[in-house]
């Protein structure tokens, strides 16, 4: 939550940091600002020719944009931008970050949340300090202005200001003393720095980099230091240095209307990758998970903690490791657990699902478990994040940015990555064989899903007037049918709820009449008949049913009012094919009813605060 963006080097800072934003604006939309240095002079004076701009904008970044607009940094002076997501008062201008000292003379970005801050405001205050904001991130620069007066070097100013810091935090900050630097520091927050020639970048994620820096360094937790044109400084430990091999083509929309869709046509793709050297006819090679084989070996349950999507992700996991695997699994909300009492469970393992390896809870639960010294695993998406870095071995998605805020192939390849986990796990499994050899088919069947977005357009079109939706299914459908309506009250912003097909008349069978449309996941499985039955009950009290059916299923037309057909597949990899159609839908319903369906109202991608 929360995007933050720096750059120093010969070119026009402002034009940089803008382009970083916008990248970055998927994590937080509802004001941005920048700070920069200017010939033409603005606010304060830096001492030299040049002053610094400050510049802020509530709502999206095309307002920031409008005001920036007549304006150019001055090269090799340092630069910093910020998109944001509130949690500390409105969003309005003032809130807006970057925000500054009393004398205009620090400036500072902040992705986290400074959980001391009322203390500090009140001894701030006392000391005579003005407040113009009601952030927590405000207290950080008075903090810092307050250290530095008492004549320590910026650098020292730093390690004492943030001595003081409880929370979470990334920082951008500039000082007028030393134009040409930008300093920086992460705790719980994701930063990373690029290095180009003779260029520095500071960035909230890797994708706002690419086609710009050639190395990067994803700053460690409790890393600090300074970036200038001649070069960087990274303390108390070492940084590692590393390639940065993203082109700008991902953080572009390829010519699509939007990054949603974009990402769910790219589903036969990243499930491939997701695939890639860990399927072969000698079984499941899953290299992430070599350096704890041996404690796998002696895992007798598993648990699996997630939020949101990646939750959903959790439950349909629970489901193939019981069938495919044979180990009891539980699946826990990461909000929940980590507040819980929770009984000694001997002989577990435990998997932390999240796309960004960002997201505040889940972290948490995963550093409490750790504490308790059981086995932790991860599966993430984004390289080097904190819950990658924190779990003891684990498994990459490498299904590439997802820069949507609702999140689609994330969610496919973490099915993807599930599945192949219970072939490993499932070392007795007799029909293993016959489930990898499908495995391989599902890029190509997301193809023929893909080939019918007209006709899912359409049928949005056709629904477009209903504010209520109910999703069923049973089994591996169930947890589908609860993404089904995740995806479709994120971007739509119209009430869903998901029903296991069973639990209909012990209550919600009541909800249903012309006016409550029921999407029920139907395919030709274990569960067909009892679904069936369902939709029957369903149509005698008048609702309106929209199917989604196995390709060739003549009998389902009879009961509901529209079909979709998903092509065949073994029943444990049902959702992979359900998930894509309900995602079209939900983009299609979306779209049509104006909303901007890559940065729904009130959220962000990476859920860094609780
Ligand atoms: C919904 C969505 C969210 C995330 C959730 C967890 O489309 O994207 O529900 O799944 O915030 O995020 P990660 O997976 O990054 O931990």
């Amino acid at each position: 939550m929360c995007g933050i963006a720096g750059y120093v080097g010969k070119k026009d800072g402002l034009v940089v940091v803008m382009n970083c934003l916008k990248r970055l604006e998927y994590r937080g939309y509802d004001s941005a600002g920048v700070l920069f240095f200017s010939a033409k002079g603005g606010s304060a004076s830096n001492g030299q020719n040049d002053q610094a701009e400050l510049k802020k904008s509530p709502g999206k970044l095309t307002n920031l944009e409008k005001k920036v607009k007549n304006s150019c940094a001055t090269p090799l002076l340092a630069s910093i931008g910020h998109t944001r997501w509130a949690t500390h008062g409105t969003p309005n201008e003032t809130n807006a970050h970057p925000h500054a000292d009393c004398h205009q003379k620090i400036f500072l970005v902040h992705n986290g949340i400074i959980e001391n801050y009322r203390e500090l405001k009140e001894q701030l205050e006392k000391r005579g300090h003005k407040f113009k904001s009601q952030t927590d991130t405000e207290t950080v620069v008075h903090l810092l202005e307050d250290n530095y007066d008492k004549g320590a070097t910026f650098e020292k100013t730093l390690d004492l200001t943030l001595k003081k810091i409880v929370g979470a935090y990334a920082f951008g900050i500039i000082n007028q003393d030393e134009p040409q630097k930008i300093y920086f520091a992460r705790l719980g927050s994701p930063l990373v720095l690029g290095i180009g020639t003779k260029e520095y970048f500071l960035a909230s994620d890797q994708a706002a980099l690419a086609g710009m820096a050639k190395k990067i360094i994803y700053l460690k937790e409790g890393q600090r230091g300074w970036i200038s044109p001649t070069g960087f400084k990274v303390w108390p430990n070492k940084p590692i240095i590393e390639r940065l091999d993203l082109n700008t083509e991902v953080a572009q929309k390829s010519g699509l209307e939007h990054f949603m869709l974009k990402e769910i046509f790219e589903q036969p793709e990243t499930i491939k990758n997701a695939l890639r050297g860990r399927l072969s006819t000698n079984g499941v090679k899953l290299g992430g998970l070599e350096s704890v084989s041996k404690k796998l070996s002696k895992i007798k349950n598993l648990e699996i903690i997630a939020c949101g999507t990646s939750y959903n992700a959790g439950l349909i996991g629970k489901l193939l490791f019981e069938e495919i695997s044979d180990i009891p699994t539980s699946v826990s909300l990461a909000s929940e657990h980590r507040y819980q009492q929770i009984a000694h469970r001997p002989d577990t393992g435990y998997i932390f699902i999240s796309q960004s390896g960002e997201t505040a809870d889940t972290l948490a639960a995963l550093k409490k478990i750790k504490t308790q010294g059981y086995l932790t695993l991860g599966l993430v998406n984004v390289v080097g994040s904190a819950i990658a870095r924190e779990t003891q071995a684990g498994i990459y998605n490498h299904a590439g940015p997802e820069i949507s805020v609702a999140s689609t192939k994330a969610f496919t390849s973490q099915l993807t990555i599930l599945a192949l986990m219970a072939l490993c796990l499932g070392t007795k499994n007799k029909n293993k064989k016959e489930l990898a050899r499908e495995l391989t088919l599902i890029p190509n069947k997301v193809k023929l899903i893909l080939k019918q977005n007209d006709q899912f357009k359409a049928l949005a079109k056709k629904y477009l007037q209903f504010q209520n939706f109910m999703f069923i299914g049973r089994k591996y459908n169930y947890p589908t049918a609860l993404e089904g309506t995740l995806k479709l009250k994120e971007i739509s912003y119209v009430h869903a709820e998901g029903i296991a097909a069973g639990e209909l008349k012990h209550g919600s069978l009541a909800l249903i009449d012309p006016h409550f449309p029921i999407f029920t996941l139907t395919n030709k499985n274990s569960v067909y008949e009892k679904m069936l039955s369902n939709m029957e009950e369903v149509k005698a009290r008048g609702g309106k049913i929209i199917s989604i059916a196995t390709a060739g299923d003549r009998k389902i037309a009879s009961v509901a009012n529209d079909v979709i057909y998903v092509p065949k597949t073994l029943e444990p990899f049902e959702p992979l094919l359900n998930s894509i159609a309900l995602q079209l839908f939900a983009y299609h319903f979306g779209v049509l009813r104006g909303h901007d369906v890559d940065k729904p109202r009130n959220l962000a991608k990476s859920v860094t605060v609780e």
